[in-house]
């Protein structure tokens, strides 16, 4: 359990992890292309310490130097049949992501996860895999995950309904082991980090954004090549630090080597249609990721009415969006949340009794949310429910600095995704114990 306190500013320039969906990818695609990889800035939080701890387990050499991380990687059919489960914690990514690429390896393996986890849907990724022809069976639709490997699963065309990059994620990698061309349709563009490294990796790859879709091709069985990698820090856990920033008076941040990927910014679009006073510069290309530096500034917030094509390309980030428009001057209408109902927690649930019980009015209608600020809270009870979710113990955590104290149960589970979140934040002025 840790105490967010009322600060007197947010100011500094904080230490951001590197970016959780690019650094499972970074330890994935390098343990199964030729040739050696070091990853720079790989962030080790747990999620992504349990894809590296699977990949070590199927026989990859990983060596840990000084901040780098070198993955000595043998191709696509190298990996070993693991010698137990494969456990994966908390991890959504790791789960959807190894389906795919285990469903087309040579040899069988079972996936496990934790209490989060093993509710959380694997059917989304096996049903579409079945299409491919892959022999998966979930323990009625969730983990543990019996996959039964083929490397002659069939070529297919698929069409994904539900905005999901890890079942995209997922699809991917099957099809990078499977003879022929395989065409994946995503309906709504999501995250495309695995497209991009696979494409620098020297993948046969073809992407084609039309409008709000994305048809991508993909011809399998073509060895990659490895490329070293420069993990940029990640925007999801720059967000608690830039909401902290906008609704504490007398701060101002500077956040450097932030991702600013357009698939995966739709938080700071939305912020900017609220009024946040944020300013991007030093725009450039890493890795074939944008990257930018950020300064941000306490701001007047306005409320907005976000529709849903937004919500694919800022899933994680309705949290603490959530807590920035509680400062707002207006209501503001947040739509198409449905996907928030199967994360780490149900976080629309979470979202709307937390900030219940702060005091703030809300309210959701289907999978819409609704937000009506006001200029002061009277708290109801300033215990913080987080159901184990990180992101959740952690835009609470920025609610806190605003009208603390605020006990944040299970905060623990920060480490998930953002292991110095305490410390970073204490740094800037936040008064977190
Ligand atoms: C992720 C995709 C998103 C996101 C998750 C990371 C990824 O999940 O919520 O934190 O790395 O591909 P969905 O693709 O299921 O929406």
């Amino acid at each position: 359990m840790i105490s967010a306190s009322i600060t007197n500013g947010i100011n500094g320039s904080p230490n951001i992890p590197g970016d959780k969906s690019i650094s499972h990818r970074s330890i994935i695609i390098p343990s199964i292309s030729n040739g050696i990889c070091e990853v720079n800035n790989l962030l080790k939080s747990d999620d992504v310490l349990h894809t590296l701890e699977a990949f070590k387990n199927m026989g990859v050499k990983i060596d840990e130097i000084n901040d780098k991380v070198v993955i000595y990687g043998n191709g696509l059919n190298s990996l070993k049949k693991p010698k137990n489960e494969i456990y994966l914690g908390n991890s959504g990514t790791s789960a959807r992501l190894l389906t795919g690429l285990l469903s087309s390896q040579k040899f069988n393996s079972i996936l496990t996860g934790d209490k989060s986890l093993s509710k959380r849907p694997m059917k989304r990724i096996s049903d579409p895999l079945k299409t491919m022809k892959a022999n998966i069976v979930t323990t009625n639709g969730n983990l543990p995950l019996k996959i039964f490997g083929n490397n002659n699963l069939s070529p297919s065309n698929i069409k994904i309904e539900i905005p999901s990059a890890q079942i995209k994620s997922g699809l991917l990698l099957a099809s990078l082991n499977t003879k022929g061309e395989t065409i994946i349709t995503e309906q709504r563009i999501t995250r495309d980090h695995t497209e991009t490294m696979l494409k620098s990796f020297g993948a046969n790859i073809d992407i084609k954004k039309i409008g709000s879709k994305s048809k991508i091709t993909i011809s399998g069985q073509k060895e990659l090549k490895s490329k070293n990698i420069n993990v940029p820090n990640d925007l999801s856990s720059s967000a608690f630090f830039i909401v902290s920033a906008l609704i504490n008076e007398n701060s101002f941040l500077k956040l450097k080597n932030i991702n600013n990927n357009p698939t995966r910014n739709g938080l700071i679009l939305a912020l900017k249609k609220m009024g946040a006073n944020i300013s991007i510069i030093n725009k450039r290309l890493s890795n074939n990721e944008n990257i930018c530096d950020m300064e941000v500034y306490s701001s007047t917030l306005n409320g907005c009415e976000l529709g849903s094509e937004i919500a694919d390309l800022m899933i994680d980030e309705y949290p603490i969006l959530a807590v920035a428009a509680s400062f707002a001057n207006s209501p503001s209408i947040f739509r198409g949340l449905k996907e928030l109902r199967v994360k780490e927690s149900d976080r629309l649930e979470l979202i709307l009794s937390n900030l219940k019980n702060c005091g703030v009015k809300c309210e959701t209608e289907n999978d819409d949310l609704f937000i009506y600020p006001s200029k002061n809270y009277e708290i109801k009870t300033n215990i913080i429910k987080t159901e184990f979710d990180h992101r959740i113990a952690m835009a609470f955590a920025v609610m806190g600095t605003k009208i603390g104290p605020l006990q944040i149960s299970d905060s623990d589970c920060i480490k998930t995704s953002f292991p110095s979140f305490v410390n970073e934040l204490n740094k800037v002025g936040g008064k977190v114990y």
